[in-house]
């Protein structure tokens, strides 16, 4: 499963990218993040940006928007993408969660948006001492009173939320116990434009079985569940 998700990241950016693209199609997601933070004039830094959907969503409203990711392919799509926005307030460059090319004290918001969740998977033995490294890198980044918010998944094909995975259960515990966040959960369904589309989009990322239940029926809007945790740092 971790090489699944590192090999769409790798190769199949553009796919991925017309996927969420699809999702939020009720457009909670900048209402929530829009009411936990306000977002006018914010100098922000987003870890594990993708193809950029959270960069589109918050250049909107943001100041400036400094957007990061590992993989190259995944800033080449959201260049693209981006560059067709009219916006101009946003830059995208290569840097990993661990450890930003930004300087400390920089941001009024550092964000993410499911990117950590992969340590569970990608680094099952020791997860939690990555997660410290990135929390600690999003403390660095923020200025005094700056805000930190945590974007994941509660569920595919759920109405209500439910982690995924018990490691994902046991992640999201340790942000709100050990590191007090707070946590809120909103839907962000996928409205697909047609069944054939649909089943184009969801088996390669979410797997077969998956998609096979939320699709039955022919289908095209799949409820989902996400989770959004925040802190100030003092
Ligand atoms: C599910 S995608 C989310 C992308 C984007 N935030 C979005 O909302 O669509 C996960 C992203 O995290 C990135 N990623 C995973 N580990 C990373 C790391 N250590 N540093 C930077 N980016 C990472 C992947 O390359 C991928 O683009």
């Amino acid at each position: 499963m971790a090489d699944h998700f590192r090999h769409i990241y790798r190769h199949q950016a553009d796919r991925y990218d017309r996927l969420v693209a699809r999702e939020d199609y009720q457009g909670n997601l900048f209402a929530a993040l829009n009411d936990i933070r306000p977002l006018d004039g914010l100098n922000v830094v987003e870890f594990g940006a993708g193809t950029g959907r959270l960069t589109r969503l918050l250049s909107v409203m943001v100041d400036r928007v400094y957007a990061f990711d590992i993989e190259q392919s995944m800033l080449s799509r959201a260049r693209e993408s981006l560059s067709t926005t009219g916006m101009r307030n946003w830059s995208l460059a290569r840097g990993d969660n661990h450890r930003m090319p930004v300087k400390s004290g920089a941001a009024d918001l550092v964000i993410e948006g499911w990117s950590f969740g992969h340590v569970t998977e990608w680094f099952s033995d020791n997860w939690r001492h990555h997660i410290d490294a990135m929390l600690a890198e999003m403390q660095r980044i923020a200025r005094r009173g700056g805000v930190a918010i945590l974007i994941e998944t509660m569920g595919t094909g759920a109405r209500q939320p439910m982690p995924p995975a018990e490691a994902l259960a046991q992640l999201y515990e340790y942000w709100q116990i050990q590191h007090g966040f707070n946590y809120r959960w909103i839907r962000t369904d996928f409205h697909f434009a047609s069944s054939t589309e649909a089943a184009e989009l969801m088996p390669f990322f979410f797997g077969e079985a998956l998609a096979r239940r939320a699709l039955q029926g022919g289908k095209v809007i799949v409820p989902e569940c996400t989770g959004i945790w925040w802190k100030r740092f003092g």
